[in-house]
């Protein structure tokens, strides 16, 4: 497989493909986290809730690579954001993932008490200069909370808002705010959870290349300026589709294709989470 390439915005060096994590339990996790660093997926994304960081963790360790070839996300939980909480609670990941440091620390959700997001945002910048984590970043923020995020932490601080974002839902007013604070905005739910696979538009627009729905639906993410794209799968078959992206390219006429599929169309949206979305 070629070589991943890295997005550099704000120093991050991010593949711009990545291993979701999300759902997969240890045995899973154990069984195909393994061949996906075979196939040369380098970034991968866990979260403290997903409950799989040892599982990453063993399968790091168990592979050899030289640390500074992977690319590790992990997520703080929204109960951990009192800052003594949120560093001690990075300490634990590390411990689990059996790392001195991640790539990227974010704040899993934009769910903040009284004191607002400050706090937390300070602690997110002390786990950074503790040298916790290389980078620090924010995961479904809307326009206004990015805005605030980027205003307390300063220019070039953020490397990233991992968002929800695919061919169904575009966002194209967020999408400008991130690129004029140079931040990457990685596409969590990359695929629409599977549901963009029956895409008969993307389909068409694969058979001029040999490539499946899926594969256009990654590929037209990772084209564009400064976005990264984290599928999960727990099957092999589907691993090694999703990084046999690099030697085709979308025409301009496919990407006008795809665009006109946007149905601001949200599949993750947990009630007792999810901020007030942009329109
Ligand atoms: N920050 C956040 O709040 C947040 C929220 C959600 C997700 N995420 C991150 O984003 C990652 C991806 O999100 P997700 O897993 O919810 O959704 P997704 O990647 O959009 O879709 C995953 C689904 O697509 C299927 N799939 C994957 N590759 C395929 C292929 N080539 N052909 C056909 N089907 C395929 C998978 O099934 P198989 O297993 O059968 O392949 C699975 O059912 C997560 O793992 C997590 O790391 C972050």
């Amino acid at each position: 497989m070629d070589p991943v390439p890295t997005l550099a915005a704000n120093g991050l060096n991010m593949p711009t493909l990545g291993f979701g994590t999300f759902r997969l339990d240890d045995e899973t996790v154990g069984r195909i986290l393994p061949e996906a660093l075979a196939l040369g997926y380098r970034h991968i994304d866990t979260a403290q809730i997903y409950g799989n960081e040892a599982a990453v963790g063993r399968v790091i360790a168990g592979a050899g690579l030289p640390r500074e070839q992977l690319f590790v996300t992990t997520k703080v939980w929204v109960d951990r954001y009192q800052p003594a909480a949120l560093i001690e609670s990075v300490h634990q990941s590390l411990e689990r993932l059996q790392l001195d440091q991640v790539d990227l620390l974010l704040l899993h959700w934009p769910v903040f008490a009284q004191a607002g997001m400050n706090p937390t945002l300070e602690a997110l910048m002390l786990a950074r200069a503790s040298g916790l984590t290389r980078h620090i970043g924010i995961s479904n923020f809307t326009i206004d909370q990015t805005e605030q995020a980027v205003s307390f932490c300063g220019a070039d601080s953020l490397a990233t808002n991992q968002i929800e974002y695919h061919a169904y839902l575009a966002q194209p007013r967020l999408r400008r705010v991130l690129g004029r604070h140079n931040l990457v905005l990685t596409a969590h739910t990359p695929l629409a959870r599977a549901e963009l696979v029956n895409d008969p538009v993307l389909w068409d627009i694969g058979s001029q290349y040999g490539k499946t729905a899926a594969q256009v639906a990654l590929r037209w993410l990772i084209e564009q300026d400064r976005v990264a794209a984290i599928p999960a799968t727990a099957s092999p078959h589907h691993a090694k589709a999703n990084i046999d992206l690099f030697k085709f390219s979308l025409s301009a006429e496919d990407r006008e294709r795809i665009a006109a599929l946007d149905r601001a169309q949200r599949y993750v949206n947990p009630e007792e989470l999810a901020p007030d979305w942009d329109k």
